[in-house]
C-alpha cells in the first residue's frame, strides 16, 4: 500500500470514528437538548487542548449479533487536556453509539485514563451519559464497572475525580459517581437511579416519574447525591471549570494561588451590623463569607441541600481555601443527619487535597427531635468530630454568634485541633443557650419565687450576661482572639499565612474508621 493510500485510510478510520452513531442518533441527542461526546470535550478543555486516546479501541462481544455492531470509539471518548492551562484526563460516553453503553472495552479506555490520571497526578473528569452496563456483554460489563469502581476507590485522596451526570445514569453504573469527589447534574436532561420507575411500580406498587425520581432536582436538594445544578450543559461545564481552578492537581500539591487582586487588609465595615440585635433573630452567613473572601467569591457546594450549613471554596489572599460554616438563616443554624454529613465530607476532601478550613460558628447545637435521634444522629454527628479532628490542613475558625455545647466543639473548636480561633463580641460560648441553662440550673429558686416569669426572666439575663460572651472562653484561651468585626478579613488572611508551613505528624495506621 502506498503511503498517500495508508493516510487516507487513516482519515477515514479517524474521520468513522468521529461521526459516531452517525447522523440520525446525533440529531436525536441534539433534540434531546443534549452535546455529543466530542462536542462537550471541546468545552471542558482549553480550545484545541484535548488529545484522543484509543480511537480505534473496538469491542469483542459476538453475542446477540454484537458481531454485526460497529460501535465507533466503542462509545466513549478519553483522553487529556488543559483546564486553565493545567492538565486534566477525562472520558465522556457517547449516547449516540449503543446508547453509551458500557461493554469490557468502553470500561478498559476508561480504567486506563483513570490509571494515567494517578500515575501523573492530574484530576479526571467523567461525562457519565449511558444506557449502563451493555446488556449483551454481560458479566464483561458487570466486570468493567467494578474495576472502574476499585480505580474510584484507589484514587480517592489522590487526585480530583469529578463526575457530570448529562443523561441517563442508571443501576449500579450510579456508584462510580458517588465513589468520586464532587457530582454535577444537568437540569432537565439528568438522572441517576438503582431501580427505575417501571421496576418500582412492579416491587412496591409506588408511582413516580423519572425526574421526580432521580433528576437533577432531586439529587441536589433531597438525596444530597450531587453537589451541584446547572441550568443547560454549557452552564455545567463551566461549573467544572471553575471548580478545577480552586483545587491542586493532587494530594501532593498545594492548590493554586493567585495573585490576589483584592487587598488583604482590606476591612468591611458592614460586618459590625450583620448580627441583628436580637440574638434569636436569623441573617444570611453568606453576608458574613463574602464580603471576607476575595473579590466576594464563594462557590458553593451542596447550595441546595442541608442549607442549615455552607460549605464551598473561596480564596484568601489568593490561597484557595474550604469554608464551612453554620446558617442560621435556616433551622436557626442547628446541626442535623444531613449538615453532618455535607460538613463531613468536605472537610475530608479539603483535608486530602491541602485546601486550609476555615469555619463560621452560628449554631444553638444539634436539632431536636425523634426523627433525628432514629435516623442516627449520633452517628451522623460523629463524622463531624472525625473530620475536623483527622484533619491536619490549618484549621482557623471564627466563632461568630452562638456556640453551644458538642455543637460548638464539632464545628472545629480548639479542642479538635483548630489552629487559632478568633471570636467576634457577639460570640455566645457556653454549654448551653441562657434559656435552657436558667431553667435547668435556677429551677428551685425560679418554682419558689412569687412571680416565677420574672425570676425565670432576671436568671436567664444573669447567666446570659456571665457566660453568654467570648470572654469565658477567652480567659482559658479556647478563644486566642475577639476582634472587631470589621477586621475579620485582614485577621483571618494573616492567621492562614501563619499557618502555611503546618506540619502535623499522626501515629501510622492502615486507615481510620469514620462512623458511617
Ligand atoms: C445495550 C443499550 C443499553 C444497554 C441503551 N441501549 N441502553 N444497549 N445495553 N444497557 C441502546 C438501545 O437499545 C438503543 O439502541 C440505543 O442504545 C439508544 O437507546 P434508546 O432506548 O433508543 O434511548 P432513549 O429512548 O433515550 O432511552 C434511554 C434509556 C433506555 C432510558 C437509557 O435506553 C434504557 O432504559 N436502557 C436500558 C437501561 C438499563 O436497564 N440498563 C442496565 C442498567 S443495570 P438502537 O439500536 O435502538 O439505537 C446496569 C448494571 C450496572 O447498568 C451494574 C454495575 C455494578
Amino acid at each position: 500500500m502506498a503511503q498517500e493510500d495508508r493516510l487516507e485510510e487513516l482519515a477515514r478510520r479517524e474521520a468513522r470514528v468521529r461521526a459516531g452513531g452517525g447522523e440520525d442518533k446525533v440529531r436525536k441527542q441534539h433534540e434531546a437538548g443534549k452535546l455529543c461526546a466530542r462536542e462537550r470535550l471541546d468545552r471542558l478543555f482549553d480550545p484545541g487542548s484535548f488529545v484522543e486516546l484509543d480511537r480505534f479501541v473496538t469491542h469483542r462481544c459476538t453475542e446477540f449479533g454484537m458481531d454485526r455492531v460497529e460501535a465507533p470509539g466503542e462509545g466513549v471518548v478519553t483522553g487529556y487536556g488543559r483546564v486553565a492551562g493545567r492538565l486534566c484526563f477525562a472520558y465522556a460516553q457517547d449516547f449516540t453509539v449503543i446508547g453509551g453503553s458500557l461493554g469490557e472495552m468502553h470500561a478498559a479506555k476508561i480504567c486506563k485514563v483513570l490509571d494515567l490520571a494517578v500515575k501523573t497526578g492530574a484530576p479526571v473528569v467523567g461525562l457519565n451519559d449511558s444506557g449502563g452496563a451493555r446488556i449483551q456483554e454481560g458479566v464483561l460489563a458487570l466486570n468493567g464497572y467494578g474495576q472502574i469502581f476499585y480505580r474510584n476507590t484507589l484514587a480517592s485522596g489522590v487526585i480530583p475525580q469529578i463526575s457530570v451526570i448529562m443523561g441517563p445514569c442508571a443501576g449500579g453504573a450510579v456508584y462510580s459517581p458517588a465513589l468520586t469527589d464532587f457530582v454535577f447534574m444537568v437540569a432537565g436532561t439528568a438522572q441517576m437511579f438503582i431501580t427505575g420507575p417501571q421496576v418500582i411500580k412492579a416491587v412496591t406498587g409506588e408511582e413516580v416519574s423519572l425526574e421526580q425520581l432521580g433528576g437533577a432536582q432531586t439529587h441536589n436538594r433531597v438525596s444530597g447525591v450531587a453537589h451541584f445544578i446547572a441550568q443547560g450543559e454549557d452552564e455545567c461545564l463551566a461549573q467544572v471549570r471553575r471548580l478545577l481552578q480552586f483545587l491542586p492537581s493532587n494530594n501532593l500539591e498545594d492548590p493554586p494561588r493567585l495573585t490576589p487582586s483584592d487587598p488583604p487588609d482590606r476591612r468591611a465595615p458592614g460586618l459590625r451590623t450583620v448580627i441583628p440585635e436580637d440574638p434569636n433573630k436569623p441573617y444570611d452567613v453568606r453576608d458574613v463569607l463574602t464580603p471576607v473572601l476575595d473579590a466576594g467569591d464563594l462557590m458553593e457546594v451542596h447550595p441546595l441541600y442541608a442549607t442549615n450549613a455552607v460549605v464551598g471554596f473561596g480564596r484568601l489572599a489568593g490561597i484557595p481555601v474550604g469554608v464551612v460554616a453554620n446558617q442560621p438563616a435556616t433551622l436557626a443554624g442547628c446541626l442535623d443527619i444531613n449538615a453532618s454529613d455535607k460538613i463531613a465530607r468536605f472537610v475530608r476532601f479539603c483535608d486530602a487535597f491541602n485546601l486550609p478550613l476555615v469555619t463560621w460558628v452560628d449554631t444553638p447545637g444539634y436539632l431536636p427531635g425523634t426523627a433525628q435521634e432514629y435516623g442516627g444522629i449520633i452517628r451522623h454527628g460523629a463524622k463531624v468530630l472525625y473530620a475536623y479532628s483527622e484533619a491536619t490542613v490549618p484549621k482557623v475558625t471564627v466563632v461568630l454568634r452562638k456556640a453551644y455545647g458538642g455543637a460548638y466543639l464539632a464545628m472545629c473548636a480548639r479542642s479538635l485541633g483548630a489552629d487559632r480561633v478568633l471570636a467576634w463580641p457577639s460570640a455566645e460560648i457556653a454549654v448551653m443557650g441562657p434559656e435552657g441553662a436558667a431553667n435547668i440550673i435556677f429551677r428551685d429558686e425560679i418554682a419558689a419565687a412569687p412571680d416565677p416569669a420574672a425570676a425565670r426572666r432576671e436568671y436567664i439575663q444573669e447567666y446570659r450576661a456571665k457566660f453568654a460572651n467570648p470572654y469565658v472562653a477567652a480567659a482559658v484561651g479556647f478563644v486566642d482572639s475577639v476582634i472587631d468585626p470589621q477586621e475579620t478579613r485582614p485577621r483571618v488572611i494573616e492567621a492562614l499565612l501563619a499557618l502555611l508551613g503546618k506540619r502535623e505528624d499522626r501515629p501510622a495506621k492502615k486507615h481510620g474508621n469514620i462512623p458511617a
